[in-house]
């Protein structure tokens, strides 16, 4: 149950991914609805790391669309190619932005964003959305982030229709 989620202080990045990971399994376990699932993802993500802005855009023909989140108003819709969660997309590939000033394109949904990393949502072999996170601190992620939060959107099942 999500007031159940244990959140660790004074301890390594992967030190908390490996402690939340095993709570969103159990979070995720035995419901199907994948709104409600992304919805908690964003959660218990935001609950430990404290991020400005953690959430989903999906996929809707030529655009991501704004999808569950959790932190300030964002942006609704991004076009392929366009900004960090756009090139993730029409890259395939997870983005780690240490500067996002220095990232040509970027779109500042907010001017307190400062760093950015953002994770393809892959089904049957193709791109349906992103995980996006955010911090009002420069140079927040790295290569564990990118490892860790590509494991955990492995986790929500996409199969179910949107
Ligand atoms: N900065 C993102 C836009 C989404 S917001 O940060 C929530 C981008 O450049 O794609």
């Amino acid at each position: 149950m999500a007031e159940d989620l244990k959140i660790i202080a004074n301890a390594t990045k992967a030190e908390q991914y490996e402690s939340l990971i095993p709570q969103i399994e159990a979070l995720l376990s035995g419901e199907p609805d994948t709104i409600a699932n992304m919805g908690n993802v964003c959660a218990a993500l935001k609950e430990q790391f404290g991020w400005f802005w953690v959430g989903f855009y999906l996929v809707k023909g030529e655009e991501l669309v704004l999808g569950p989140f959790q932190g300030p108003v964002a942006c609704t819709r991004i076009a392929k190619g366009k900004g960090v969660c756009g090139s993730a997309w029409q890259q395939e590939k997870t983005l780690v932005v240490p500067d996002v000033d220095a990232f040509p394109g970027h779109i500042a949904c907010s001017s307190l964003s400062r760093s950015e990393v953002v994770v393809p949502v892959w089904k049957d072999q193709k791109v349906i959305g992103v995980l996006d996170v955010d911090s009002e601190l420069l140079d927040q992620f790295d290569s564990t982030d990118a490892e860790y939060l590509e494991q955990i959107v492995k986790l929500i099942d996409f199969q179910e229709a949107l």
